[in-house]
């Protein structure tokens, strides 16, 4: 039975990739990071799977890296642990540089020391890219614009120095942006679509957002991790993109989710007084805040897949609007469920104060 380690298990890759790998029969152990709340909800329905375990752990903490590879001597690692939100590691570039930068050199660190023989995967990012020209492939030189961009470049370079200098089978996998249900609420497309789902369930009147210019290839994470799982079923390692080819705007994002609830968004004004309003009522449903900007942006983001889709035989499944249809119909699922839950609450407590 094949052992895989996957670091980041709690975030959306993570979960996709565990249910991934367990279908496949293999052994799963994911990497848990402490914390304050339970940090295991996407992963609810493969806790008690038989083959599926967590460890406590940090990327930070070498000793921990050592001690848990070491342990559970795995086949595959997957590298998706991450601070991956851009915005964010301006404010904590260290931090970032931390987990995304020195968090790869120690996996890797350790597969050469405890010499693991393990196949390795590193969560790189189309963020290598910056604002170099579209489309994007494997040979076009990188330009990273954040801390984050910056670390994962680090990151990259240090796959490649190991895969050269000690003979690892280490594989970056340039991974253009990918969603679905289980997107973290504060990257655009889950911010979008849970604002949407609010909105259409009266819960709020409006979304807030920063640059509605920034265009990117967006993809479903369900596509993308099986295309990670076969970079390592290669009998060479090689570096590949994942992307879909297809681009949108924010702007567009937003129309899309909006008009799956029927509602027409026409634009007036410019910059930070740009607003979207609703052609039939007139109601402002998008507002700008530049709290939103970031100091410096990603404005065009477009993958060539070819290689991928040649050595492995990889193409996305999902189009773009039955993405943003799958995430929007969740979180409306979601928002009925807890608005039912609310309603509950608020029985229940006027039952208690009518008996005391
Ligand atoms: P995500 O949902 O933000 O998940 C990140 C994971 O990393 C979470 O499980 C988080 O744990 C964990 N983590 C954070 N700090 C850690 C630390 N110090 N030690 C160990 N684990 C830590 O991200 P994702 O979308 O699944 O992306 C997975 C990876 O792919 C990331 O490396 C990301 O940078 C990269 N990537 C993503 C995309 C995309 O579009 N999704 C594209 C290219 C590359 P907790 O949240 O439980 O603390
Ligand atoms: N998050 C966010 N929130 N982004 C906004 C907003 C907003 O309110 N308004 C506009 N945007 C714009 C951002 O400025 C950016 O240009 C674009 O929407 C996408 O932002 P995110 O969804 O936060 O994703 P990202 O492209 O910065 O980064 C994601 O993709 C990378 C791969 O290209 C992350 O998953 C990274 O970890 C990943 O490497």
């Amino acid at each position: 039975m094949n052992k895989a380690f996957i670091t980041g298990v709690t975030g959306q890759d993570g979960a996709y990739l565990s249910r991934f790998l367990l279908e496949k029969g293999y052994e799963v152990h994911g990497m848990q990071p402490r914390c304050e709340v339970d940090n295991t909800e996407r992963l609810a329905d493969i806790l008690s799977h038989p083959r599926f375990f967590l460890h406590a752990g940090d990327l930070t903490d070498g000793g921990n890296v050592f001690r848990l590879l070491h342990e559970v001597q795995p086949d595959e690692i997957y590298n998706l642990g991450a601070q991956s939100h851009v915005a964010t590691s301006f404010q904590i570039p260290e931090q970032t540089a931390n987990v995304d930068a020195l968090g790869v050199l120690r996996l890797l660190e350790a597969i050469r020391t405890l010499n693991l023989g393990a196949k390795f995967y590193q969560a790189s990012s189309s963020e290598l890219f910056g604002n170099a020209p579209a489309p994007q492939h494997e040979k076009t030189p990188f330009q990273p614009c954040s801390p984050y961009a910056a670390a994962k470049l680090y990151a990259y370079w240090m796959v490649r120095t190991y895969r050269e200098s000690y003979g690892i089978f280490a594989v970056n996998g340039i991974l253009f942006n990918h969603e679905s249900p289980l997107r973290g609420e504060d990257f655009v497309t889950r911010k979008v679509t849970k604002a949407v789902a609010e909105i259409y369930c009266g819960l709020k009147t409006h979304i807030t957002l920063g640059n509605l210019d920034a265009v990117r290839d967006w993809g479903h994470a369900r596509d993308y991790v099986e295309g990670m799982w076969l970079m390592l079923q290669q009998s060479e390692p090689q570096d590949y993109i994942l992307a879909t080819g297809q681009t949108h705007s924010v702007r567009q994002l937003v129309e899309i989710a909006f008009a799956e609830i029927g509602r027409e968004i026409v634009w007036r004004g410019m910059g930070p007084d740009e607003v979207g309003y609703e052609r039939k009522t007139g109601d402002i449903l998008v507002k700008i805040d530049p709290q939103f900007y970031r100091p410096n942006d990603v404005h065009f983001l477009c993958g060539d897949a070819t290689k991928a889709y040649e050595d492995l035989g990889w193409t996305p499944k999902t189009s773009f609007r039955s993405l943003i249809q799958e995430m929007l119909h969740s979180d409306l699922a979601q928002v009925e469920r807890s608005k039912h839950m609310d309603h509950l609450k608020e029985k229940n407590e006027r039952v208690f104060r009518h008996a005391a």
